[in-house]
């Protein structure tokens, strides 16, 4: 087994991105807010609707549904056991989805990172989270992407990151001093363009306060997955300021 990842101050992560890792199939939760998007899932496949149609009937399915309602025992159950809660998942060789919800800890941080052909949809059910998106606007480097920031802010119960291959695709959040609740709901493998060769698996760590340019837009370097958690892990978003340009 390798070695715990873990923050400056000591703090053990704990890891939820699939990474490589092998999950057992789940399917325990078959309420509409399951059922239609599986469908969902099945349009985007055979290529019915695109990721933008696909993310925004998911968007759709959500608004008529009342989630706090719907996903109340298990947001409480989430709170109680204080972790992550799948409730679907299913992997394939090539593709996969999960539906869960996660715990967040007081103060915990998920590190800027960005993804690999993943549409991801996650909506804040309980707490409150500070959230930063990006879309990823070229490679620069081996280990330098350019990046546009999207949103800076607090979020509120029912906002929503929504990320795909070419919009938001790199995030950082974080609980405030007290526990949240997110709904994660992601798909991986369902889109035929890539920023990045195939065959790249996972989360990768940025680090977006390396540099600006003139435009405004981030220079971010990349980061081994150890190195982006001791480097953010401790700190609130909102103690980080992000690079600005100076004006000569
Ligand atoms: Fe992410």
């Amino acid at each position: 087994m390798s070695a715990a990842i873990k923050t400056a101050s000591g703090k053990i992560v704990k890891m939820n991105s699939r990474a490589g890792a092998a999950l057992p199939d789940v399917n325990i939760y078959r309420e509409r807010l399951w059922s239609d998007a599986q469908a969902l899932i099945e349009r985007l496949d055979r290529h019915a609707i695109t990721p933008d149609e696909y993310i925004a009937e998911v968007r759709a399915l959500h608004h008529s549904v009342d989630m706090a309602a719907e996903l109340k025992p298990w947001i409480k159950r989430t709170l109680i056991e204080r972790k992550d809660q799948v409730l679907n998942q299913k992997t394939m060789p090539k593709k996969a989805w999960t539906m869960q919800l996660l715990y967040l800890e007081p103060g915990e941080v998920h590190p800027p990172h960005h993804h690999h052909n993943l549409i991801s949809t996650q909506v804040l059910l309980h707490g409150r989270i500070y959230v930063r998106e990006w879309d990823r606007v070229a490679r620069l480097a081996p280990d330098q992407i350019l990046l546009r920031t999207r949103s800076d802010g607090w979020f509120k119960p029912g906002d929503r990151m929504e990320t795909t291959e070419v919009a938001r695709n790199a995030h950082w959040f974080c609980a405030d001093d007290k526990p949240a609740v997110i709904l994660n709901f992601y798909i991986h493998g369902f889109q035929s363009w890539t920023f990045d060769p195939p065959g790249i698996r996972g989360r990768r760590m940025l680090d977006p306060t390396h540099g600006v340019q003139a435009d405004g837009l981030i220079v971010a370097r990349e980061l081994p997955l150890k190195e982006g958690h001791e480097r953010f892990g401790d700190m609130p978003i909102v103690d980080v300021p992000l690079p600005r340009h100076l004006p000569a």
